[in-house]
């Protein structure tokens, strides 16, 4: 990578020519594609996404083209010069496995599993908070990455987030993403409804960065695996936040709604800043630092 920068998965989509702009013009050093289904799913209708303040809130409900009606973007990503990580999903141990064997085929530079999304009835949710679930799926889907690295993908809904992480390690991860958003709802008090159609969403952006760090800190004492810490980062600032708490790179999503796709240039610069303020010549000298 030529940048600690990560694109968070669903923020953008699956398509070649948005991923590619979010390098070359917005500045990632990776970027990670929506989390891909076994078969096309349309998600929630709108309003599926709003800004409340302090952060989003969002249900898109997982909509995918399918992993099988995806072979002119795998055929453009192909001749990709930067690195790939492709999210998948299932709603069983079984879907997520063929879904995954499937996209190793394709040959990412990662795959992040998804056993954190709250926001569908049938997916994710249920792994991600059971140490022994979260296992299950790990085990099933790095049997089918073969040299391609796993990113196990977490909720911080998990009661015990560090105790998931090493069930995620154990089973054979090769690198832990921390957040996903948290379960979360809005109400219009002038037409007393619930603001998104699916009534609940989960919550993104500045207002869970708290949740984010401590989760990422918890982790980093739990597990020898690099993390992929993302959750409210909107500046350069947060970012050494990240990786002050543990974090090998850190992913960006909500930030591109407020500072446009160039979120991941300005905050590099912003990094590379403080950096220099502060005398650090790298970020190995800070990473993990806040542990004493
Ligand atoms: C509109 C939207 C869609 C998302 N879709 C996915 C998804 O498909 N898979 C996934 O693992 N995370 C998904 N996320 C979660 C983000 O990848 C990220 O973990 C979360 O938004 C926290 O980072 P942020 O505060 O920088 O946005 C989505 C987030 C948003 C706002």
């Amino acid at each position: 990578m030529k940048n600690p920068t990560v694109l968070a998965s669903g923020i953008l989509g699956t398509g070649a020519g948005l991923l590619e702009r979010v390098v070359k013009e917005g500045g990632a050093g990776a970027v990670t594609m929506k989390s891909i289904g076994p078969e096309e799913r349309l998600g929630h209708p709108n309003p599926s996404v709003v800004e409340w303040g302090h952060g989003l809130l969002n249900a898109v409900g997982l909509p995918s083209p399918g992993f099988g009606n995806m072979e002119e973007e795998w055929l453009a990503l192909k001749k990709r010069d930067f690195p790939l990580i492709a999210s998948v999903y299932g709603a069983s141990v079984e879907e997520f496995a063929l879904v995954a064997e499937k996209v190793a085929e394709k040959k990412p530079d990662a795959i992040e599993v998804n056993i954190s999304c709250p926001n569908t009835k049938e997916h994710g949710q249920i792994f991600g908070v059971s140490e022994e679930a979260s296992q299950e799926v790990i085990s099933a889907v790095k049997k089918k990455c073969g040299q391609i690295p796993l990113i196990a993908k977490l909720t911080p809904q998990a009661y015990n987030i560090a105790a998931i992480a090493q069930s995620c390690e154990k089973a054979g991860a090769d690198a832990i993403c921390a957040i996903n958003t948290v379960a979360g709802m809005c109400i219009d008090i002038d037409a007393r409804k619930p603001v998104l159609y699916n009534k609940f969403g989960g919550v993104s952006g500045p207002a869970v960065k708290p949740v984010a760090i401590k989760c990422v800190y918890q982790v980093f004492e739990a597990v020898k695996i690099p993390i992929l810490g993302m959750g409210g980062i909107n500046s350069g600032r947060d970012a050494i936040e990240f990786i002050q708490a543990g974090a090998a790179t850190v992913g960006i999503g909500s930030a591109t709604f407020y500072r446009g796709i160039g979120a991941f240039k300005k905050i590099c610069a912003e990094m590379e800043e403080w950096m220099k303020e502060n005398k650090v010549e790298s970020l190995e000298e800070i990473r993990g630092v806040a542990h004493g």
